[in-house]
């Protein structure tokens, strides 16, 4: 394209919570996936990212939630987008999160769809979807499924150069109103994020291997359960996923461990809700927070018993959200 003086665009992108977790990288460049990887988007939980190309910059600049922000990882990715349009200049990234950041509350995830959105539309590109997907892949693996809304499939793919390693989208959030209740038990930003906590896994953790032999029996039961809408079915496959996960980020060297005393209680006490009848099952990601899948119409009843559960200091009730989108 021609290279304007300054071109710019505005995304907004949702955070993702993966039913069926990705964990651990495949060989060689591109971020691919070891596993692929199935998720619901959340409608309370979204990242907007401007991005401006301005030839007056001689280097990127970024700024998240109002504070400067490192762009040793953003600058490779925009570097991506840069090649594909056929442009040099620098960009200025502004980003703002309606939660709180690095918190395991899939910040990366809405981030980098966003950006990948609002990149790509400011350098006078118009990707597809599944282009977006791969794009946003390169700058975080949960950002993939962010391009899309209500729920969304990650395929692990098999080629080196990455192009069948996208997400598609399997329901809209209209499709099945399920429910997430986002238990916080603390704000701060997590110790080990996840590209550091998932490297060289196949020498660190002796649990890997059967983690990755199992992904696709476990994906394949997800997909027919998502289609047949059976919501126990889904909640325990999620609870099984994320046990499984933090069984494997407990086996590796050094073992990771993201819990907190809240949210072992914030886990007891959903499945004490379900014992006593409540259709609700909880998963975690990189982080101490626990997010409860409530069948359609729970939501608000889990959030309050979360609210009782000691060290729990605030819940966030959400709707499955929609795809990402560009907003200005
Ligand atoms: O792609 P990342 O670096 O955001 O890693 C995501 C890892 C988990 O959130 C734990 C699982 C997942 O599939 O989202």
């Amino acid at each position: 394209m021609a290279d304007p003086i300054m071109s710019q665009a505005t995304a907004r992108a949702h955070s993702n919570i993966a039913l069926i977790k990705y964990w651990g990288k495949r060989a060689g460049p591109r971020n691919l996936p070891a596993v692929g990887s199935i998720s619901v988007t959340l409608d309370g939980l979204y990242t907007d990212t401007t991005v401006v190309f301005d030839r007056a910059l001689s280097s990127d600049t970024a700024e998240l939630d109002d504070k400067p922000a490192d762009t040793a990882r953003l600058t490779p990715f925009l570097d991506l987008v840069r090649a594909r349009a056929g442009i040099e200049t620098r960009a200025s990234i502004v980003s703002t999160n309606n939660f709180p950041t690095g918190a395991g509350l899939a910040s990366s995830a809405s981030g980098f769809a966003a950006l990948s959105l609002a990149a790509t539309r400011a350098a006078g590109l118009d990707l597809e979807p599944r282009e977006l997907s791969i794009l946003a892949r390169q700058g975080s693996g949960s950002a993939a499924r962010s391009i899309f809304g209500g729920f969304a499939e990650m395929h692990r793919g098999v080629l080196d150069d990455g192009s069948d390693a996208f997400a598609e989208p399997m329901l809209d959030a209209d499709d099945w109103p399920v429910e997430i209740v986002v238990a916080i038990t603390d704000r701060a930003t997590k110790s080990v994020n996840s590209s550091i906590g998932m490297m060289g896994l196949d020498e660190r953790s002796d649990y890997y291997q059967a983690w990755v032999d199992h992904a696709e029996t476990d994906l394949a039961s997800m997909r027919d359960a998502i289609a047949a809408r059976d919501f126990e079915t889904v909640g325990a496959l999620t609870e099984m996923s994320c046990l499984k996960l933090h069984g494997l980020m407990m086996s590796t060297r050094p073992g990771l461990i993201y819990w907190n005393p809240a949210t072992v209680a914030a886990m007891l006490a959903i499945r004490t809700l379900r014992d006593e009848g409540t259709p609700v099952y909880f998963t975690i990601d990189a982080g101490p927070q626990v997010k409860a899948l409530c069948a359609p119409g729970h939501g608000e009843s889990v959030a309050r018993a979360l609210e009782r559960v000691p060290g729990v200091l605030e819940t966030r009730r959400t709707a499955l959200g929609p795809a990402a989108s560009v907003i200005a």
